[in-house]
């Protein structure tokens, strides 16, 4: 089928921004997203030097035939309204389409996405070579020619027309591939990802029915993405080459406008490494109850598949077997969501009365009757991957979500009403400027009402829990503010890893330091080094464990996500100061706060036409990213955990990094065939002899950067561990390289 849903491409925006969901998520054509950011102009800072070069060179060879470049702002006023009237229409054609296909995948749908694909690729490079004519170097109006700029970009509309039909055709039939894939029992019953499979991985506690789950998911999905992986990676930075960039990786960076992205992504990752690696060992001791010395070690990585998620990317599931305080209330309000009958229309139209409560915009009447908030029961194959999309009418806006009755799905649905919320308040701005500040922005709004959604105070006013935490007053510990933290740390901490990994995957692969031979073994590498998981089965070549997860085969980048959890801290204490919250920040719900709304609405109106630190300073008064509001928000967690774990003589990290359960070893090696298991990993006896020293060279390496972090684990609270860490400790600091 066709071209994906997604990513069909065009332009970017046009995107649908799907969100979404589970975080992740989002969908669409995000490719799109691509569109760069150069700011070029004058405002100094943002876009490196290195694309604006590379950029203005492009530009210029391919307007030289054209000659002379218009310098005449009036004539580029003139453009840009035209630009933006052709635009509207062209743009909710191909989001009709691209909706068509998400919500009824079938061949028919899919023909006619790509031939919107294949309009608006020509819209796309009509007005880009236009904007290509100007030269906006002297241009007065800044706006004007930040808006130029985004257009000169043709994104994947830059291909030649074979191979951009080729390119469109790989998005498809990737993004159709994952979306009506399932797994099938014995009895010939087969299982859809949503629900079934999410269901199981979030509620078993079988080790072996979890295992069995997770690698039919693989075998299912990821080996049938692999065979178009290196096609479309090809393909995908010819078209950002033919833009500009050095490659795909180089392009979805630009968004950001941050010369040092890579290097500030890597500051915050470390300083929040202190939680994880406190809750890793505290999860890792918990599952070690439950699963026995067998299944986990208490000094090695973690198996991928207990963690109640597919991708162990949110651990919330397990919230049962590792709470804390279990004799204190239960802080899961999915119980009394399905008792009192709560279908997903009410969990929408609750996160609508929380953004109405803060002053901010109810949804409009188009978005009730045109969403897909339930997946359809009449056999239809649809992306169930949730979303949220424009349609760029200026009233439809819509949801695309298989929502399930849980607390779970009402912090989701929490954050696409986000995403509608964003694409409402800017509205009014031309097309190239409806975007958020960047991309972390659009995936932060939702989560920051979720944050506050999420409070026991919340939560019993809506009369989901019973206890609304009891007096908190004095105690600064209640057993109910750890259980609490706890919950959220299980999706906010643990999520963290695995956010900023998944790019630092594709990156790699876009630039070509990881090959297609490498791809899954690199894949691992990555999930041990920052998330400290292990596969509990040996991978080979032959599997492609990245393809497994919607935003690989999806094209959608995922640093995002990342940037948007940061940053939801940092808009959640600046809120909560504005609501005049007093007490820890964890309790606090600004529901009804006029002042917080104001705050996320003029931020939001913005959109994409200011660098992003504008936006940044008008919810939180200065414009930089920063952990220290998500080090505040849990340092009662982390005080606790460092206790706790300091009780257990724990060992923080996985210094045993390839030890593997005992399922990997049983299987591993087979002895004669030349092939060694090695980190998980089913390799060539060569290339594991390389990797045995490069992880020699590594353990020396850790040594050392574990010195420093060790050290600054204990200026955090030097007296609560009573054994220090000892040994490597992988986790952190080293790249993991193989040659
Ligand atoms: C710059 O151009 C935009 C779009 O044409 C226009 O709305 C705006 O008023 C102009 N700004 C100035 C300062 O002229
Ligand atoms: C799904 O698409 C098919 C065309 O392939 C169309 O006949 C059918 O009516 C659509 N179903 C719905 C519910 O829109
Ligand atoms: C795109 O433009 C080309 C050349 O102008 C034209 O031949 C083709 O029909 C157009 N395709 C679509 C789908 O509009
Ligand atoms: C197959 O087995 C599953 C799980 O045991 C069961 O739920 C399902 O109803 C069975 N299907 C058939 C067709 O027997
Ligand atoms: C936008 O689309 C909605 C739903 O399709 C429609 O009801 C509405 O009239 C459109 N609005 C405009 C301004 O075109
Ligand atoms: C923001 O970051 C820059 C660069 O790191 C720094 O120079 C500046 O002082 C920071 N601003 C604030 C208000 O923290
Ligand atoms: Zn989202």
């Amino acid at each position: 089928m066709g071209q994906g849903g997604a990513a069909s491409g065009l332009p970017s925006l046009l995107f649908l921004f799907l969100l979404c969901c589970r975080h992740p998520l989002l969908v669409v054509p995000s490719q799109e997203v691509t569109h760069q950011v150069t700011v070029i102009h004058g405002t100094t800072s943002q876009a490196t030097t290195r694309i604006q070069t590379s950029h203005q060179a492009t530009t210029s060879s391919q307007t030289t035939q054209s000659s002379i470049r218009v310098t005449d702002e009036v004539t580029a006023s003139n453009f840009l309204e035209e630009y933006d009237e052709k635009s509207l229409v062209v743009w909710n054609e191909y989001a009709e389409a691209n909706w068509n296909y998400n919500t009824n995948i079938s061949t028919e749908t899919s023909q006619i996405l790509l031939k919107k694909n294949a309009e608006m690729a020509n819209h796309t490079v009509e007005y880009g070579i236009r904007a290509r004519r100007f030269d906006i170097t002297y241009f007065q109006n800044t706006t004007m020619k930040r808006m130029i700029h985004k257009i000169q970009d043709l994104e994947r509309a830059a291909l030649p027309p074979k191979e951009l039909e080729e390119y469109n055709q790989i998005l498809l039939n990737m993004e159709t591939t994952y979306s009506v894939a399932t797994v099938c029992l014995a009895n010939g019953t087969c299982l859809h990802l949503e629900p079934d499979l999410t269901n199981l991985m979030a509620t078993s506690r079988n080790y072996d029915e979890l295992l069995w789950v997770w690698k039919n998911w693989r075998d299912k999905v990821g080996r049938s993405i692999l065979p178009l992986f290196p096609k479309y990676v090809e393909l995908s930075n010819k078209a950002a080459q033919l833009n500009g960039y050095a490659d795909t990786g180089d392009s979805w960076r630009s968004m950001y406008e941050m010369p040092t992205l890579e290097q500030d992504l890597e500051q915050l990752f470390q300083e929040l490494q202190p939680l994880y690696l406190n809750l890793h060992a505290y999860v890792r001791r918990a599952l070690h109850r439950h699963h026995g010395p067998q299944r986990i070690n208490l000094e090695g990585p973690i198996p991928a598949h207990l963690l109640g998620n597919m991708w162990a990317q949110t651990w919330s599931n397990i919230y049962d077997l590792v709470v804390p305080f279990p004799s204190a209330p239960k802080m899961d309000a999915t119980e009394a969501m399905i008792k009192q009958g709560w279908t997903p229309r009410r969990m929408f139209e609750e996160a609508n009365n929380f953004f109405i409560s803060l002053g901010l915009l109810p949804v409009p009447p188009e978005f009730w009757k045109k969403s897909m908030l339930e997946k359809p029961t009449d056999g239809r194959e649809v992306v169930c991957h949730a979303s949220a999309w424009d349609f760029f009418n200026g009233s439809d806006f819509r949801i695309k979500q298989c929502t399930s009755v849980s607390m779970e799905d009402l912090v989701v649905a929490h954050h696409e009403m986000g995403h509608i919320q964003y694409f409402m308040q800017y509205k009014h701005l031309p097309v190239t400027f409806r975007e958020g500040a960047n991309p972390g922005f659009h995936e932060a709004i939702g989560d920051v009402l979720a944050l506050s959604v999420s409070t026991p105070k919340h939560l019993h006013s809506i009369n989901l829990l019973s206890s609304d935490g009891g007096s908190y007053g004095s105690l600064p510990l209640a057993e109910q503010d750890i259980n609490f933290l706890m919950k959220i740390a299980l999706d906010k901490i643990a999520f963290i890893p695995f956010s900023y990994l998944v790019d630092q995957w594709r990156w790699r692969v876009f630039d070509g330091s990881i090959t297609k031979e490498n791809y899954n073994q690199e894949w691992w590498s990555l999930r041990l080094k920052y998330q400290g998981l292990c596969p509990p089965v040996a991978r080979s070549q032959d599997d492609f464990d990245p393809g497994a997860k919607f935003h690989i085969p999806s094209s959608v980048p995922y640093i995002r996500y990342f940037v948007g959890f940061i940053i939801q801290f940092q808009f959640h204490e600046a809120l909560c100061k504005a609501a005049g919250h007093k007490g820890p920040l964890h309790q606090c719900d600004i529901f009804q706060s006029k002042e917080a709304g104001k705050r996320l609405g003029d931020a939001m109106k913005l959109g994409y036409s200011k660098p992003w630190p504008e936006a940044m300073k008008l919810i939180t008064g200065q414009p930089n990213m920063s952990a220290s509001a998500m080090m505040n928000y849990f340092k009662p967690l982390l005080d606790w955990l460092l206790t706790e774990n300091g009780r257990h003589g724990e060992q923080l990290g996985w210094p045993q990094y390839n030890w593997t359960p005992d399922s990997v070893r049983s299987e591993a090696s087979f002895p004669g065939n030349g092939r060694v298991n090695f980190l998980g990993l089913n390799l060539e006896e060569q290339q594991a002899r390389v990797g045995q020293w490069v992880l020699l060279f590594l353990g020396v390496a850790l040594l050392v950067a574990t010195l420093g972090l060790t050290q600054r684990l204990f200026s955090i609270r030097s007296h609560s561990i009573h054994r220090p860490h000892r040994g490597p400790q992988f986790g952190s600091e080293v790249e993991l390289r193989h040659s």
